[in-house]
């Protein structure tokens, strides 16, 4: 029996059109390499010098050691938290770029740019300890950007990073601080995984997994700040309708995809794209320019500004199958290297624009904060011009688009629940969790993978949850699902929510001016935001002045496949939150390594992996977690 490959209802229009193409998708390509190497899943292949490759016989009949004498329980820690490294180094070297921009900002290098969110910036500086009195916008972005640069070049062991001080629980600070897993650096804390995990260094698995855990809250801290200054440079998302899938893409606008995860561009792509409309008229396009999301990058600019979302990661090569997408322009992370081939099939130009990130057969326009205007400008002009290429007869848009309310981060939604009790926005949230209306809180993350039938894991766990009256939140690929399935709806929640969530859902939505409930699940914006989702669990753990280890809280990546989400799963589990993975993780040729992040955690962290690949009884697992830290609250 074939798996299926999606539940996307795009996917059954598009791909019978690939096939008769001859465009192979990312699941023709799973199928051909087909059975995949059983040393690389168990994680027990090692290639880190050229006497190898190595590998150890799982089944004890064969070599137990690589030829350096490395066993199992070292290959295995040691290819996993260089996993977390290259998340950590994605990750951070993303908001590095969004720090550097405030910094040129408040330099007034950057024309292009602005402090769009004054009153952001302002709590971010205070939550850095920075004084603000008497000091213009312009010295409260330069002193953030000092302070967050230097989370990239403190070389005081003992003085952890700036933003993980600012934003952890005191408890959690001191327990991370016992275990010597407090990121001083970022770039120092990767540089140190790279390092011990050559050949002839760390040897020991526990020494190892600690290091990693290190690099995946340093992932965190480059997370955090990727967040808030890009908010505080773009503006903080608020609730907003738009609409999620293939359908959003318009039959007679140029239509420019903006794809990857960084926002500097994108930004500027759009607003740009408003002033060039009349020239995209001019060329034949009635519905002028339409600007639509794939993967983060979408999310950047969907939470922020409702554009709509076209694609999730498996789904970005048949937004170019409906031969509509004028112009893919990517950034960093999650692009798949057929987007060229296949944009070249079509009359789309695929532009890539970050200098360490190219793609052969692509158009590179050399994105730099300080041309951003031009290249914006450049390359909505290559979409017009592609744009009249387009050969209409091959125009197959999927019917299908969902409405999407999005835009949930931390100040909406404490926003929200102000309209309920204005002197403290918490209690009512507090108040629903005490009495059992909202059983617990799960945050929902990650990737889709080929290993699941794209979002279908997503959807089945959302519903199951969501009818036993888990408070649901989501970012990154995830949301994207929720968003493409129609679970970011107040039909949703009216379908799908048990009686008592959806009668706070219910409360706080209508008393939020939203006309009714809030949707099912709340969409809190690209992978880099699941710093959003911590902050809400801190504000309720202080309020309540217990760690995050006790709350009824869970995280999901239940089609995990990028080393993004290895360091983000890693530090959900260093912070107290037990974290479904729903795909494999290449670790189980290691009992040791396997036990430390399964059980072991939990006595050192509290949080722990939990793995479980059938989404309904991961839903279930989940569920009785949620019921074990109830328990232990005694609520
Ligand atoms: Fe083999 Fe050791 Fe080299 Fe790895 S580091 S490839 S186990 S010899
Ligand atoms: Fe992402």
């Amino acid at each position: 029996m074939t798996m299926k490959l999606t539940t996307d209802p795009s996917a059954a229009t598009l791909l019978p059109i690939a096939k008769k193409e001859g465009i192979s998708t990312v699941w023709d390509r799973h199928r051909a390499m087909q059975p995949q190497c059983g040393f690389g899943q168990l994680g027990v292949c090692c290639r880190i010098c050229w006497k190898g490759p190595c590998r150890i016989d799982p089944f004890g009949d064969g070599p137990q050691r690589g030829i350096c004498g490395a066993d199992a329980d070292t290959i295995v820690a040691r290819n996993v938290i260089r996993m977390i490294a290259a998340g950590a180094a994605g990750h951070s070297e993303h908001g590095r770029h969004v720090a550097l921009a405030l910094q040129g900002v408040a330099e007034g290098r950057l024309p292009a740019y602005q402090i769009r969110d004054e009153a952001k910036l302002r709590a971010v500086a205070a939550k850095l300890d920075i004084c603000t009195e008497g000091q213009d916008i312009a010295a409260i972005a330069a002193a953030v950007a000092k302070a967050t640069l230097e989370d990239f070049q403190n070389q005081d062991h003992d003085a952890p990073c700036n933003w993980i001080e600012a934003t952890l629980t005191k408890k959690r600070l001191e327990r991370l601080q016992a275990l010597h897993v407090l990121p001083h650096n970022i770039d120092a804390v990767i540089t140190q995984i790279m390092g011990r995990t050559l050949v002839g260094c760390d040897a020991d698995p526990v020494n190892l997994i600690l290091g990693g855990i290190k690099g995946a809250l340093a992932d965190f801290d480059g997370m955090c700040l990727a967040t808030e200054l890009s908010d505080a440079l773009f503006g903080t998302p608020s609730p907003v309708i738009t609409a999620a899938n293939l359908g959003v893409i318009k039959p007679d606008a140029v239509n420019i995809a903006v794809h990857g995860h960084n926002p500097l561009l994108s930004e500027v792509v759009c607003e740009v794209a408003g002033q060039m409309d009349e020239e995209a008229r001019k060329a034949g396009a009635k519905d002028g320019i339409n600007i639509v999301g794939i993967c983060c990058t979408g999310n950047e600019v969907m939470v922020r500004h409702g554009i709509p979302l076209a694609a999730n990661y498996l789904s970005q090569e048949l937004a170019l199958v409906t031969g509509a997408v004028d112009a893919m322009v990517v950034d960093v992370q999650c692009i798949m290297p057929s987007v060229s081939e296949i944009g070249a099939c079509f009359h789309t130009a695929v532009i890539t624009t970050m200098a360490e990130n190219k793609i052969p057969g692509a158009t590179h326009v050399d994105f730099k904060e300080e041309t951003a205007l031009e290249n914006a400008r450049r390359i909505v002009a290559t979409a017009i011009e592609a744009y009249k290429r387009r050969d209409p007869r091959r125009v197959n848009i999927p019917d299908f688009k969902q409405t999407a309310i999005v835009g949930f981060g931390v100040e909406s939604v404490v926003g929200a629940l102000a309209t309920l009790n204005a002197e403290d926005p918490l209690q009512p949230l507090i108040e629903n969790i005490a009495n059992g209306n909202i059983r617990g809180i799960a945050l929902f993350a990650g990737c889709n993978s080929t290993q699941v039938a794209q979002d279908s894991s997503f959807v089945t766990m959302a519903k199951k949850l969501a009818a036993n009256n888990v408070l649901m939140l989501a970012t990154g690929c995830g949301a994207g699902s929720f968003a493409k399935h129609g679970l970011m709806t107040q039909e949703a929640t009216l379908e799908y929510a048990g009686d008592s969530l959806k009668a706070v859902l219910t409360a706080i939505g209508t008393s939020a001016g939203l006309n009714g409930p809030l949707p099912l699940v709340l969409h809190m914006g690209s992978c880099v935001d699941n710093s959003r989702a911590v902050q809400v669990a801190v504000a309720v753990a202080d309020k309540l002045g217990v760690d995050l280890d006790q709350l009824p809280l869970v995280a999901s990546a239940p089609e995990a496949m990028s080393e993004k989400a290895v360091a983000i799963g890693t530090w959900s589990v260093a912070l107290g939150i037990p974290t479904h993975l729903g795909t494999m993780p290449q670790v189980t040729g290691s009992a040791k390594v396997t036990e430390l992040l399964t059980q072991t955690a939990k006595d050192l962290l509290g949080g722990y992996f939990l793995v479980e690949l059938d989404p309904a009884l991961a839903a279930d697992k989940l569920l009785e977690v949620i019921e074990e830290r109830r328990k232990g609250l005694g609520i």
